[in-house]
């Protein structure tokens, strides 16, 4: 594939991890675990093709509704993955990053990411961003208390405030907006995911569940975008 036909900043909405399982008489949980290893199998191939941002929706704000036993099977899975994967990425140069609200996760899980973030903050490679305790408009309201703080202090004036500012206070801050967005399992929606980043990004669904979104399936997103004429509301030229 043409390198320049490539995204530059990947976003994707893992969905489908339960009915992968229940179509099967397994059990959510299972099907977390099986999606865990499309995780590593999708940014090992992207970091291999030499993108520059992954961003994977991992757990939203949303996601806390979930019954108690399944969130905290999420929070489990999530503390022994990065334990085990962070170093293994952190040799191929991957810098892991998180975005989302910390208030509210529990310590244990803190301390995993913070120690994964630490471990690859040198690194140059690709970006992985992992959203997780993440909704969009959390962002945006943490960005708007950020402005308007700074605005009250009287460091910016409310005339400074442009796309570029705003963008610089989202969790996303000094990285490009998404090229493509791959939402699996069918869905055809959002889900508070990059609501200000998204606005221009090439979106691709696949009614494959998650568990099932192997690297042959995400060669075909990419070939996908590289047929997308974009237009950023011009004209063809
Ligand atoms: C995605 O799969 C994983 C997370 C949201 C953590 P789901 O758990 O949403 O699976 P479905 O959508 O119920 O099939
Ligand atoms: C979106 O999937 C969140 C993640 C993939 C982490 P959901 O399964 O939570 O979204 P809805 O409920 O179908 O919109
Ligand atoms: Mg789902």
């Amino acid at each position: 594939m043409d390198k320049d036909q490539l995204p530059r900043h990947i976003a994707i909405i893992m969905d489908g991890n339960g009915r992968w399982a229940k179509a099967r008489g397994l059990s959510r949980p299972q099907g977390h675990l099986e999606g865990v290893k499309r995780v590593e199998e999708i940014i090992r191939t992207a970091s291999d093709m030499g993108i520059g941002f992954l961003t994977i929706y991992a757990f939203s704000t949303e996601n806390w509704s979930r019954p108690q036993d399944e969130v905290g099977m999420i929070m489990r899975t999530f503390i022994m993955v990065l334990g085990q994967k962070a170093n293994e990425l952190g040799k191929k140069g991957v810098r892991i990053n998180f975005l989302g609200r910390r208030q509210g996760v529990p310590q244990e899980v803190l301390k995993a990411m913070d120690d994964a973030a630490r471990l690859t903050m040198n690194n140059k490679g690709m970006t992985l961003n992992i959203a997780f305790n993440y909704g969009a408009r959390a962002e945006i309201i943490d960005a708007i208390k950020s402005i308007t703080s700074q605005v009250a202090a009287g460091k910016i004036k409310s005339d400074d405030i442009d796309e570029k500012l705003i963008s610089a206070h989202l969790y996303t801050k000094d990285q490009p907006d998404p090229d493509l967005l791959i939402r699996t399992s069918g869905e055809e929606r959002i889900s508070n995911f990059l609501l200000w980043q998204l606005s221009y990004a090439e979106l691709y669904f696949t009614d494959k569940c998650w568990p099932e979104f192997n690297e042959e399936e995400f060669l075909k997103a990419l070939n996908s975008y590289a047929q997308r004429e974009r237009r950023w509301g011009g004209v063809k030229v």
